[in-house]
């Protein structure tokens, strides 16, 4: 593959970001703002809570968030696990929530005890019947508190961080998450009025206000669809120049492609140039929290490893159940071991085309990857994963010369 690709904007920024909107009662205006399914569904969970919410086109979104309701509608809920980020917001603006158990999904049970447990810090009450969670203030309103993440979970930290901006006093969260997508939320936050210290490490300040106001901002560029594009050149032996891409949030995965011999060479104003030459260099793998190598990277690099020469062990420790990839990659020829959160691939010179079924959004981008590489043709389906959080993948690909249709 050859030519230029235009990264979108984030989509675990934008997610966050539209469920905090519900915190203001002006306009919000979000620019950058992908063309994605999961997008769309958080615009109807939030349309469903009495905000309104528009894609004008031009990637724009504008929420008026006035007049709410506290039930979430639990077919959403259901159908996309980051609708629970509603729960901070809406318990802050309205006093109350209603919210169906997001349950687990195909990467992992998931749960959601740690948001729970730092709602209640803030003052909730939290009743739980019939797979519904009801929120309620005995207080008059959520009130800052010292709250302790036992994991740094992204989700917790933006729905916390969000809530306690119209807590009274102050909010600390240690062992917060410090991914790029938490910095980006606090920026929009600190724009609605949040007074918000230390988004991007381990311990975040948050002092509450009586109101935040809309606002406009600009969603980072989306690092794991930048990533994914320089795994597909890695496997392909490609050679890819990339726009809209902040290399700073890119380091721990630039780090790893250059261990496996893959050239990476950021250029000025948000460019990077991305070739392999020969056959990748098997190296090992290890999912972190940030600022360690991203969980949501892990099948697209596995599935370039699949081919590299050597051996790579793949350690999940991220999510509890995320190598569904591995089967479906065994069609194709690779050759994997799976003991619990580890995968052992042992490099082989080529895949051969198959038929897959994608089981979860970045294990259908790991998929396309293989097949990019294989020799004949790999027909992915259940394709309909990648909508979710790719804007047009096969459309990019195709725009620097991957034989791929949909
Ligand atoms: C966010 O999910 C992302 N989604 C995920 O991206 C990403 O994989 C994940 O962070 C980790 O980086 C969005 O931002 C919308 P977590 P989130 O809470 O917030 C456990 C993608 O492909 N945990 O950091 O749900 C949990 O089970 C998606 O774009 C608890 O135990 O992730 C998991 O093992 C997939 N209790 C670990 O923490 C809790 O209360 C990380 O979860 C919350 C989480």
């Amino acid at each position: 593959m050859r030519g230029n690709v235009r990264v979108s904007g984030a989509k675990n920024a934008v997610l966050p970001m539209l469920a905090a909107a519900l915190l203001a009662e002006g306009d919000t205006v979000l620019h950058g703002v992908p063309a994605l399914d999961d997008v769309f569904t958080m615009g109807e969970v939030l349309t469903g809570l009495g905000a309104s919410v528009d894609f004008p086109g031009g990637g724009r979104a504008v929420v008026r968030a006035a007049d709410l309701g506290w039930e979430a509608d639990p077919r959403l809920v259901r159908r996309m696990r980051a609708s629970f980020l509603v729960a901070g917001p809406i318990l802050a603006r309205t006093g109350r929530m209603r919210i169906s158990m997001p349950g687990g999904c195909a990467i992992g049970s998931r749960p959601i005890d740690l948001h729970l447990k730092g709602l209640r810090s803030l003052g909730a009450r939290v009743e739980q019947d019939r797979g519904c969670i009801e929120l309620s203030l005995p207080g008059r309103s959520l009130t800052g508190a010292l709250v302790y993440l036992d994991y740094p979970s992204v989700g917790a930290t933006e729905n916390l961080m969000a809530a306690a901006c119209l807590a009274r006093g102050e909010t600390i969260i240690d062992n917060a998450a410090s991914e790029p997508e938490v910095v980006d939320l606090a920026g929009f936050l600190t724009a609605m009025g949040g007074q918000i210290a230390g988004a991007g490490s381990k311990v975040i300040r948050i002092r509450g206000q009586a109101h935040l106001r809309g606002a406009q901002h600009t969603v980072i560029p989306d690092r794991i669809e930048a990533a994914t594009f320089m795994a597909a050149a890695a496997a392909t032996g490609g050679h890819l120049r990339l726009e809209n891409v902040e290399m700073e949030h890119l380091q721990a995965v630039t780090a790893k492609l250059r261990e496996a011999g893959v050239t990476v060479e950021p250029g000025s104003g948000g460019y990077a140039e991305v070739w392999a030459a020969g056959r990748l260099r098997a190296a090992d793998i290890k999912t972190m929290p940030h600022p360690g190598f991203p969980t949501d990277m892990q099948p697209q690099l596995l599935a370039a490893m699949t081919v590299a020469q050597g051996t790579s062990v793949i350690s999940e420790t991220v999510f509890d159940n995320r190598f569904h990839h591995v089967d479906e990659l065994r069609r194709m020829g690779a050759c994997i071991t799976v003991e619990g959160r580890c995968a052992v691939v042992r490099g082989v010179p080529q895949l051969s085309g198959a038929a897959v079924r994608a089981t979860d959004l970045r294990a259908a981008a790991g998929l396309v990857l293989a097949g990019l590489a294989a020799a004949g043709e790999t027909r992915v389906m259940d394709a309909h994963h990648l909508d979710r959080g790719y804007e047009d993948l096969v459309g990019k690909l195709r725009s620097v010369g991957a034989d791929v249709t949909r």
